[in-house]
């Protein structure tokens, strides 16, 4: 069983499509995989299907409001076998931050995969440093960060990386940065190249997983609301996302 959080403070750096993907290739490969939206705008919900006038009774962010929340009643099943939806309150508005316990979700999870059987949790994170981020964090056992190979990106992988360690020491000894996925490479784009070389520098090989092409496929599987394997399954996107989910399982030492 691993816990996995997609992370980057940066904004539109391929969060929510390497959560979509990698949860559709874990499912595919028999994996009860249950996929968390923490992100208020809701994307995670639209890459599969649920367009956004689609109302659910009860969504995963009710957890930061009621004590008395229960994990089952905010997971869904999606179209896709084996693959699980918590999706996010887009109308949420957070006025308890302070208050919120960041372990909130790790109790939660921990009971429901229990129950549940669940063999793979995925969570999308918002762009912003604030509760839900955090408790993703300490809930899970493996952080993702995916970047745009540019410049500032590069900054922005760094404080991520600065925030990771914070919450390691402080709250989830377990923790482990998994590695980082540049997104939207075109390696024969001299910056990208370069942007991708200093953070291995800086992360070490065994930390810079494969890249995620630039290929539309994904932005077009997104609106269709299908995983890119089934809208395209012979696109580099496909491929990218099937590599990366193998290359996953290595780093954690599973089949
Ligand atoms: N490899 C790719 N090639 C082409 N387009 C991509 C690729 N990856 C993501 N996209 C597109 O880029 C946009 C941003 O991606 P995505 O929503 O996954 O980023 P994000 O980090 O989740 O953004 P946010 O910070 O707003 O949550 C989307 O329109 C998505 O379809
Ligand atoms: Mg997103």
């Amino acid at each position: 069983m691993t816990i996995i959080s997609i992370a980057n403070r940066k904004g539109g750096t391929g969060k929510t499509t390497t959560a979509l993907n990698l949860g559709a290739e874990e499912a595919a490969r028999g994996k009860k995989t249950l996929l968390i939206d923490l992100d208020t705008q809701g994307h995670l919900g639209w890459g599969l299907g649920f367009k956004g006038e689609k109302e659910f009774p009860v969504y995963i962010h009710k957890l930061f409001e009621d004590k008395n929340f229960d994990l089952k009643d905010a997971v869904y099943e999606t179209p896709f076998e084996n693959l699980y939806l918590a999706p996010a309150d887009v109308n949420f508005i957070n006025n308890h931050q302070e208050k919120m316990e960041v372990d909130i979700l790790k109790k939660s999870l921990n009971k429901f995969i229990k129950e549940n059987n669940i063999d793979v949790v995925i969570i999308d994170t918002p762009p912003t440093l604030d509760i839900f981020m955090l408790s993703a964090l300490v809930a899970s056992d493996v952080v993702l960060i995916p970047f745009l190979p540019h410049f500032l990106a590069a900054v922005g992988v760094k404080q991520m990386a600065k925030l990771f360690y914070k919450v390691a020491v402080k709250h989830n000894t377990n923790l482990r940065l998994l590695g980082l996925v540049p997104v939207m490479v075109n390696k024969r784009i001299g910056m990208h190249k370069k942007v991708i070389e200093d953070l291995t520098r800086v992360f070490g090989k065994n930390r810079m997983l494969r890249g995620i092409r630039t290929n539309v496929k994904l932005a077009e599987a997104f609106l269709a609301g299908i995983p890119v394997r089934y809208y395209a399954p012979k696109s580099a996107g496909a491929m990218d996302y099937y590599l990366l989910t193998e290359e996953i399982h290595m780093l954690i030492g599973e089949k």
